[in-house]
């Protein structure tokens, strides 16, 4: 991890908003989920850029809790979209040593979806080269009422105390408990926003927005700014020595 207030490695926990496949399908023509299929095509070669930059942690924003407005095709088209992924990239992601794990509330994942998604982490779950958390129906806001819920019933049933409650506690109990808070947040498709993705874990992550839409984000950029990371200084609130 960074030494508080010096020059920064690189980033060891790098989170994604994958942005633009919409935008990207529409230039050509093309239905929305088009695009999608094409950001998903993404996916396995910035994971692959990984392991070589020492990004042991990948977080990607792939549905949020938002995203059930968008029109039942697009939901529909984007659900059997992460059936397919898991069912294809399975595999591969074991055998290159990829731990998978999923953040989101499943109750609103259909069955056979959870079901994927609960074997494919099992399946990783020796894993140790990258670990790549999927997000989906994830919301930070809903992650932290979920999480807050959890622990207002371990104070009701008297496992923990009131007074225990702080900064250290409260994380213990949301979907990420068991990763490092993110270093890097890039998004991409010029859109300058969070939409509520690790609202409590990116308090001091340094934020990346690139015009690129999602499905032309290559490798080769991916790179270059996990590499301009590194010449940060990150203080975390702290005054330089
Ligand atoms: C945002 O683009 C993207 C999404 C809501 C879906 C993200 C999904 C993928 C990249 C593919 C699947 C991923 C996995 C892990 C299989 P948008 O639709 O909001 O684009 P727009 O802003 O141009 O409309």
């Amino acid at each position: 991890m960074a030494t508080k207030d010096s020059l920064s490695e690189g980033p060891r926990h790098v989170a994604l908003i994958m942005d633009g496949n919409g935008r990207w399908a529409q230039a050509r023509g093309r239905p929305r989920l088009f695009g999608h299929h094409a950001g998903a095509k993404r996916v396995k070669e910035i994971v692959r850029a990984c392991k070589p930059l020492g990004v042991k942690y990948m977080t990607i924003f792939a549905f949020s809790t938002e995203n059930w407005k968008r029109t039942q095709s697009e939901v529909s088209g984007l659900m059997s979209l992460f059936r397919q992924y898991i069912r294809k990239e399975a595999r591969g992601l074991k055998a290159e040593g990829v731990r998978v794990r999923f953040i989101g509330d499943r109750v609103r994942l259909d069955e056979k979806l959870v079901k994927l998604m609960n074997e494919l982490e099992e399946m990783t779950a020796e894993n140790d080269v990258v670990n790549l958390t999927i997000a989906i129906n994830y919301g930070g806001r809903d992650e932290v009422a979920r999480a807050t819920k959890r622990l207002a019933r371990d104070v009701a049933n008297g496992t923990l105390s009131p007074d225990d409650v702080d900064e250290e506690t409260l994380p213990r109990y949301l979907d990420t408990h068991v990763l490092p808070d993110p270093d890097l947040v890039i998004r991409t498709s010029g859109e300058a926003r969070i939409s509520n993705f690790l609202l409590w874990q990116s308090a001091y992550a340094e934020y990346e927005f690139i015009d690129t839409l999602w499905p032309d984000f290559t490798e080769e950029e991916f790179t270059r700014i996990v590499g301009s990371f590194g010449g940060r200084k990150r203080r975390f609130g702290a005054v330089p020595a």
